[in-house]
C-alpha cells in the first residue's frame, strides 16, 4: 500500500499474511565519468607504494652504511724510498723522481753548506704557496709557474715572492748501498738545518 509519499510498504493482510511487495530495483552498476580525472587508488595500490618507498629508503641507508665501512683510500706515495746506486747518477739535477715522489735528486761536487761532494734531495714544493716548480736546465734554476719564484740548483730562492729556500729531505745510504730518501724528515736552510749530516749524502 502506498504511503503518503507514494512508497510501497509491507502490510499485513487481514488474514495475517504479508502482502507481496515489489522487490527493489537492482542496484545500478557504478560507472566512472570519462571526464573525471581524480585519482582512484585502491588500498592495495597505496600499500604497494608505501612498501616501495620503504624498500628504497632501506636500500639507501644500507648503501650509506657500506660507504662508511669502506671509505675511499688515499694512495699517497711512500715517504721513504730507494732511488738506486750513486754510480747511476751524473752531476746535476735528476728529474726522474719528481713525478713519482716529489723530489729532485741533485749531485754536486761542492755543496754550499756541507762543503763536500755528494747528494741532496730537494722537495719540489714552492715555499710561496705550494705550487710545483719546473727545472729549467738551460737557465740552471727551478722556476715556479704560479707567481714566478726562482730557485738556484742549491734550492736557495733568489727571485719572486718565495720567502725562503726549497726544503731538503733526509738522504742516507741504505744497507744495500742504494741511496735512501726519507721525506718524513725535512731540513730548512733558514733554520741552519742544511748542515745536518742527514741533509746531505757525502759520496
Ligand atoms: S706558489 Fe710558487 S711563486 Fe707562488
Amino acid at each position: 500500500m502506498p504511503d503518503l509519499s507514494g512508497r510501497t510498504t509491507t502490510a499485513a493482510s487481514a488474514g495475517g499474511q504479508a502482502a507481496k511487495v515489489p522487490a527493489p530495483a537492482a542496484a545500478k552498476a557504478v560507472t566512472r565519468d570519462p571526464d573525471d580525472t581524480s585519482p582512484l587508488l585502491t588500498r592495495r595500490a597505496w600499500l604497494g607504494l608505501a612498501w616501495g618507498a620503504f624498500s628504497a629508503a632501506s636500500a639507501a641507508a644500507l648503501a650509506a652504511t657500506g660507504r662508511f665501512m669502506f671509505p675511499n683510500v688515499l694512495n699517497e706515495p711512500p715517504q721513504q724510498f730507494k732511488v738506486g746506486f750513486p754510480n747511476e747518477y751524473g752531476m746535476g739535477v735528476d728529474e726522474r723522481w719528481k713525478e713519482k715522489y716529489g723530489i729532485w735528486l741533485v749531485r754536486t761536487p761542492d755543496d754550499i753548506d756541507q762543503h763536500a761532494s755528494g747528494f741532496y734531495a730537494l722537495i719540489s714544493v714552492c715555499t710561496h704557496l705550494g705550487c710545483t716548480p719546473n727545472y729549467l736546465s738551460a737557465e740552471n734554476k727551478f722556476k715556479c709557474p704560479c707567481h714566478g719564484s726562482g730557485f738556484r740548483l742549491t734550492g736557495v730562492n733568489f727571485e719572486g715572492p718565495a720567502p725562503r729556500p726549497l726544503e731538503r729531505a733526509r738522504v742516507v745510504m741504505a744497507d744495500d748501498g742504494q741511496i735512501l730518501v726519507d721525506k718524513s724528515r725535512k731540513f730548512q736552510r733558514e733554520l741552519g738545518q742544511w748542515t745536518d749530516p742527514e741533509a746531505f749524502l757525502k759520496v
